[in-house]
């Protein structure tokens, strides 16, 4: 046992660490200690193994991990090659000893584009992998109706086609670091003490659950349109209290949008079931109308749920995505029994993320996130999308469950380096919050904002806390884009070029880009105009200057945060 001050010194050291810190000192105290054991294990010279790791990535997350394992294999002598599942030779497979596979699940339970072809290689190949030693580490949010699912199947999979797992299956939630290092030590131990290629070691498919993410009590203590009368649009502030909360500037929070009341009633209506009727959900009794309101998703059902519903309610229907109330409507369920039985087959509303735009720094004890209500047109009907009308309509005082999403692609350099925000419309969210943390730091780097959107009457988000920045010199530079404000249309991309010497300077002298907001059009046309000032004002070919860019890529200095 720790005495007291020991235990409070190291307390305190664990609180005031991030997560990477915190997995540095494990790795650092393992180090000591295994220097302390007089019988360390170490592989024979001349039985080095060759073990290949790639990653399917959509955001990043899976590629960060598999570099820093690729890393740390070779440190410890193993000969580890990597490569992203988007350029691996499906054909190297059959041909590889150990293979690692680090890959996260999206959209709705599928593979990251990037990792499509490898998805459905070995999904649609009768191969045979038995001389195939591997291993799946799996990436996903627990909140999603479809946890890890395409990184299960894989795990899956491989396992059919005869190949041996030498590690379980490792599922992580979205604060993945300690398990998924647990897991790459695990490998290492089974790859040192399994040197040569004759050995084999055989796992039980036993797929190990992750430990659940922190949910935090939120309430929201403001709630503000951020346009002005006249705008085409409406985008909300929200700040949501809670004081035990901890972030970085860069995370999102995830939240779960609650369904429309008059749908819920509706179905409620038609079923004729009691509504304050308790069922068990996940450990916990909660009464029928909580249930359809807060957890269980009733729009746009997949076909997977559909067909669940036709065999509850024995109807033939057609393989389509409906909503519950019509299909309700169509095909009725008999009793309200049968709703029960409905109830099980539906899935949890999924999360949804925003960034967060408040520090930790400047705002303790709170998150702000900035949020644009979606309206779309479905034949000549105005829509919302569920989550963003759900968080317009809150008010003050109401409680808002929620949790972290870290984001480790998208951080704050040190505090002397010099950082380019392209942050238009909603994209402000997260360099609000890098300006505060900046601000509240009284970090030495130069700051550069771009911002866009239609109307600066109407549209400016954040106008007078950005005027401010400028004011005080923490904004070293800002450059705004109203597209609608005349004839022609400007974008921030057209900033940029206009910008172009001085922006490539600031690459050159080592600035750090970041650019969030929407991935189509915005961030494609904001790309293609980087790669032509570094070609013009770098005076690089094409080529080169695509070279440039992917070196800023690859050295954490182009960082991306698009949707
Ligand atoms: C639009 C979107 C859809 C997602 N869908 C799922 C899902 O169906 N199941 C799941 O487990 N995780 C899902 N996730 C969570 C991601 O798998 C998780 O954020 C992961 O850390 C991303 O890793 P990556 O950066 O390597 O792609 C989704 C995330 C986003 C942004």
């Amino acid at each position: 046992m720790l005495v007291e001050q020991k235990l409070n010194t190291l307390l305190e050291l664990i609180n005031t660490s991030s997560n990477d810190e915190l997995i540095w000192i494990n790795g650092y105290l393992n180090g000591v200690l295994s220097k302390q054991k007089p019988e360390v294990k170490v592989a024979p010279k001349n039985a080095t193994q060759k073990i290949t790791i790639v990653y399917g990535t959509e955001t990043g997350n899976s590629k960060r991990l598999a570099t820093g394992f690729a890393a740390k294999a070779k440190k410890s002598g193993i000969n580890a090659k990597i490569q992203g599942l988007d350029q691996y030779r499906l054909t190297d497979l059959s041909k590889e000893e150990y293979l690692l596979t680090i890959m996260s699940t999206h959209g709705d339970g599928e593979p990251p584009v990037a990792a499509q072809k490898f998805y459905d290689f070995v999904h649609q190949n009768e191969l045979k992998l038995s001389k195939l030693k591997y291993s799946v580490l799996a990436l996903g949010d627990s909140a999603y109706p479809l946890f890890c699912k395409a990184g299960e199947d894989v795990d899956e999979q491989l396992n059919k086609l005869g190949a041996n797992r030498i590690a379980p299956l490792q599922k992580c939630d979205v604060d993945y670091d300690v398990e998924a290092e647990e897991w790459f030590s695990k490998i290492i131990t089974v790859l040192h003490e399994n040197p040569g290629s004759e050995s084999s070691q055989i796992v039980a498919p036993i797929i190990k659950k992750t430990s659940g993410k922190k949910i935090y009590n939120g309430k929201i203590i403001s709630h503000v349109n951020l346009n002005d009368i006249g705008s085409n649009k409406e985008t909300f502030h929200i700040e949501i209290e809670a004081e035990d909360v901890t972030y970085s500037p860069g995370d999102s929070i995830g939240i779960i949008p609650e369904n429309k009341e008059e749908i819920v009633e509706k179905i409620i209506g038609i079923t004729s079931i009691d509504p304050a009727a308790n069922l068990d959900y996940k450990d916990e009794l909660i009464s029928v109308y909580d249930l359809l309101k807060k957890k269980l998703n009733i729009l746009n059902l997949p076909e997977r749920v559909v067909k669940k519903y036709a065999t509850v309610v024995q109807q033939e229907i057609p393989a389509t995505k409906i909503d519950l109330l019509d299909l309700l409507k169509i095909y009725s369920v008999k009793d309200a029994n049968q709703f029960i039985e409905v109830l099980k087959v539906l899935e949890p509303i999924a999360p949804r993320l925003y960034s967060i735009s408040s520090s930790p720094e400047a705002h303790p004890g709170e998150v702000h996130i900035t949020v644009a209500k979606n309206c779309f047109k479905i034949n000549a009907e105005v829509k919302h999308g569920l989550a963003s009308e759900f968080l317009s309509l809150l008010n003050e005082d109401h409680e808002l469950p929620f949790y972290i999403s870290p984001n480790n692609n998208f951080r704050l350099p040190e505090e002397d380096k010099n950082v380019i925000m392209i942050g238009p419309g909603t994209g402000i969210a997260p360099f609000r919050s890098f300006l505060w943390e900046r601000d509240s730091t009284g970090a030495s780097g130069k700051n550069w904002l771009f911002f866009g959107e239609q109307h600066f009457i109407t549209d400016f988000l954040y106008q007078t806390e950005i005027q401010n920045f400028v004011e005080t010199n923490l904004l070293t530079k800002i450059d705004i884009a109203f597209s609608r404000d005349q004839q022609e249309k400007i974008y921030v991309q057209h900033k940029i070029q206009k910008n172009g010497a001085e922006f490539f300077e600031w690459l050159e002298a080592g600035g750090y880009v970041y650019l969030c907001g929407a991935k189509e059009p915005m961030s494609v046309d904001v790309e293609q105009t980087i790669l032509q000032v570094i070609e013009q004002f770098g005076e690089r070919s094409k080529e080169e200057a695509k070279q440039y860019l992917e070196n800023l890529k690859e050295t954490g200095r182009y960082l991306t945060d698009v949707y």
